[in-house]
């Protein structure tokens, strides 16, 4: 815990001064795995490790709300769009091919660091660029609708794969350290970080919302969520509701496959190692 704090002070001194993220080794980041794991399993004793994998359903705050949850997840209102996907993902290109043909990261693996170029690759990202190689028009909204189904689609076909992202590379590092600093640093008229709420709130409520705690993260996205139903637009992946939550604290939201959410996604992922993937899932 005393070690979360002077994480969190660390990244607001690195947001008000102009220095760079600074430098990280691979134990120390497998050391803040342990300790950032450790935080939440003392928090929710109940809990196991796996059980982070519902977000907010896994908390005993949330338990009278648990049941509707379950039950819901039996006939999931997700179905039919996961067969739409089904076919959209063998649906043949102009060029005979589909997307079954792109040269994607294997197994439950992405964000995926890119030595070559020192990108991150994510899911989103390649699919939008196998489209592209292949002559197809690329899917321009990234956070939502067609792009959301589809990664779920494919992401689906590991659940149960626990997390298991490959920071061993220094540039890979890199991308931690920046989402790292972006997860704990204040933002926004609220003056909030991720970690405030997520971290230091998690099982808290705010305006009837039970706070989920950061562990777990990722874990079951993208998402059918009843709030995004209301609009038409159910769908969302990890982006989307980052963007959401920078919104609540009054601060513009940074751009879906943007270097910054990407990094966020990187860092949540990595402090999610070893939880089993469960993909999609459901979400008020
Ligand atoms: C003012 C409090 C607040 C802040 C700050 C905040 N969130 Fe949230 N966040 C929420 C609420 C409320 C929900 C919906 C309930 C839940 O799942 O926690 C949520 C949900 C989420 C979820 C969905 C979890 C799931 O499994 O469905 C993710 C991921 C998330 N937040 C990430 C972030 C990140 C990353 C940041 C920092 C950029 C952040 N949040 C900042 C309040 C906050």
């Amino acid at each position: 815990m005393k070690r979360l704090l002077m994480l969190s002070l660390a990244a607001g001194i690195a947001m008000t001064g102009a220095s760079a993220v600074q430098a990280i080794s691979e134990a120390e980041i497998s050391k803040d795995i342990e300790e950032f794991q450790g935080f939440f399993l003392k928090r929710f004793p109940g809990l196991t490790l796996d059980d982070f994998q519902d977000g907010v359903n896994a908390l005993p705050q949330y338990a009278a709300r648990r049941a509707n949850w379950e039950i819901n997840m039996d006939f999931p209102q997700y179905e039919p769009e996961m067969d739409k996907a089904a076919t959209e993902w063998s649906a043949p290109f102009a060029n005979g091919k589909s997307l079954a043909d792109c040269d994607l990261a294997p197994g439950n693996t992405y964000p995926v660091f890119d030595a070559a170029s020192g990108d991150l690759r994510t899911i989103e990202g390649d699919i939008n660029a196998c489209l592209k190689a292949n002559g197809e028009e690329v899917i321009k909204n990234v956070k939502r609708g067609k792009m959301a189904r589809l990664v779920a689609h494919y992401k689906s076909q590991f659940n149960g794969e626990r997390m298991a992202v490959d920071y061993s590379d220094p540039g890979a590092q890199d991308w931690y350290a920046k989402g790292r600093q972006i997860y704990w640093a204040k933002r926004g008229q609220l003056n909030f970080s991720c970690a405030d709420c997520h971290v230091h709130n998690s099982g808290n409520s705010v305006r009837g919302d039970v706070l989920s705690a950061g562990l777990g993260h990722g874990v079951g996205f993208p998402v059918w969520r009843t709030k995004w139903q209301v609009a038409g637009k159910p769908w969302g992946t990890i982006h989307r509701r980052y963007g959401g939550c920078t919104e609540q604290v009054r601060a513009h939201p940074f751009k879906a496959q943007g270097e910054e959410y990407k990094a966020l996604e990187f860092y949540e992922s990595v402090m999610s190692t070893g939880i089993p993937l469960k993909v999609p899932s459901l979400r008020q």
